[in-house]
C-alpha cells in the first residue's frame, strides 16, 4: 500500500452534541495509531464543535454544494466547510445519488468545488445489486469514475475513491474479498488511465457494512487503502477496532 491506510467514519444523520464524548474517545484512540489516518464526517451541525474538540482526527463534511454561495436554501458550500476547519468532504454517496437524484456531473461539480476550496475529497462509487447480478458492476463503477472524478492537473493528490456496493451499505452484507480485489483492481486501472502517474497517490477505500469482525480480512486485499464506515463508526469501541485492524504496525 503506497499510502498510510485511511479510515473514515460517516456518521450520516446521526449525532447531537451528546455524541462528542465518542468523538473525543475516537480521537484519543486514533492518537495511538500514528500509522493510520483517521477521519470522521459528522452532520454539518457538529463539524465546528468536533474540530475544536479533537487533536488528530480529520473532520469532514458528508456533502457540499457545487457553488460557493447564493440562494440555495438548506445547502452548505465547500468554502463554508473549509471555514469551520473541515479537511475533506464526501461527495457522491449512494444515499445522495439515490435520494437526492445526484448525477455523475453533479458529483464532479461538487468535487471540483471542494478542491477549489482547499479540501480533500472522497468520491463514492458503487453498483446496485441488480447491476452486479447483470454482470455490469465494473462497467457501472468505471462509468461513475469517468463521470464523477475531477481531472484538473495535480488534483489526484487530494482525491480518494470509496468503492461502496449499494447492496452492502447498512445491510450487514459485505462484498467477498475476491469481488473487492477484482473491483479495486479495475478502479486502479481506471485511475491510471485518468491520472497517469498521479494515480499512485489515490487511495481506494472499501465501504459497506465494514465492522470489527470483517475489517482485517478486507484490509488484507490488494488495493484496499482503508474503509469508509457508517454504522460501526458511531461508537469508539467499534470504530477503534477497525482502526486497529488497519494499523500496519500491528501486522
Ligand atoms: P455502513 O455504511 O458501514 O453502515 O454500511 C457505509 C457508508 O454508507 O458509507
Amino acid at each position: 500500500m503506497p499510502n498510510r491506510p485511511y479510515i473514515v467514519g460517516n456518521w450520516k444523520m446521526n449525532g447531537t452534541r451528546a455524541q462528542m464524548a465518542e468523538a473525543r474517545a475516537i480521537d484519543r484512540g486514533a492518537a495511538r495509531h500514528a500509522g493510520v489516518r483517521v477521519g470522521i464526517a459528522p452532520p454539518f451541525t457538529l463539524i465546528s464543535t468536533m474540530v475544536e474538540a479533537v487533536q488528530v482526527l480529520i473532520v469532514g463534511g458528508q456533502d457540499c454544494h457545487a457553488r460557493i454561495s447564493g440562494a440555495f436554501t438548506g445547502d452548505v458550500s465547500a468554502v463554508m466547510l473549509k471555514d469551520v476547519g473541515a479537511g475533506f468532504v464526501i461527495v457522491g454517496h449512494s444515499e445522495r445519488r439515490s435520494m437526492h437524484g445526484e448525477s455523475d456531473a453533479d458529483v464532479k461539480a461538487k468535487a471540483q468545488a471542494a478542491l477549489e476550496a482547499g479540501l480533500e475529497v472522497i468520491v463514492c462509487v458503487g453498483e446496485t445489486e441488480a447491476q452486479r447480478d447483470a454482470g455490469q458492476a465494473e462497467a457501472v463503477v468505471c462509468a461513475q469514475l469517468d463521470g464523477s472524478l475531477p481531472r484538473e492537473e495535480g488534483v489526484a493528490q487530494r482525491v480518494t475513491v470509496a468503492y461502496e456496493p449499494v447492496w452492502a451499505i447498512g445491510t450487514g452484507r459485505v462484498a467477498s474479498p475476491d469481488d473487492v480485489r477484482a473491483m479495486h483492481a479495475a478502479i486502479r486501472a481506471r485511475l491510471i488511465a485518468l491520472y497517469g502517474d498521479g494515480a499512485a497517490a489515490v487511495r481506494i477505500l472499501y465501504g459497506g457494512s465494514v465492522n470489527a469482525g470483517n475489517a482485517a480480512e478486507l484490509f488484507a486485499v490488494d488495493e484496499v487503502g482503508g474503509a469508509l464506515v457508517g454504522g460501526a463508526s458511531l461508537t469508539a469501541d467499534s470504530f477503534l477496532s477497525i482502526v486497529t485492524a488497519a494499523d500496519p504496525a500491528l501486522d
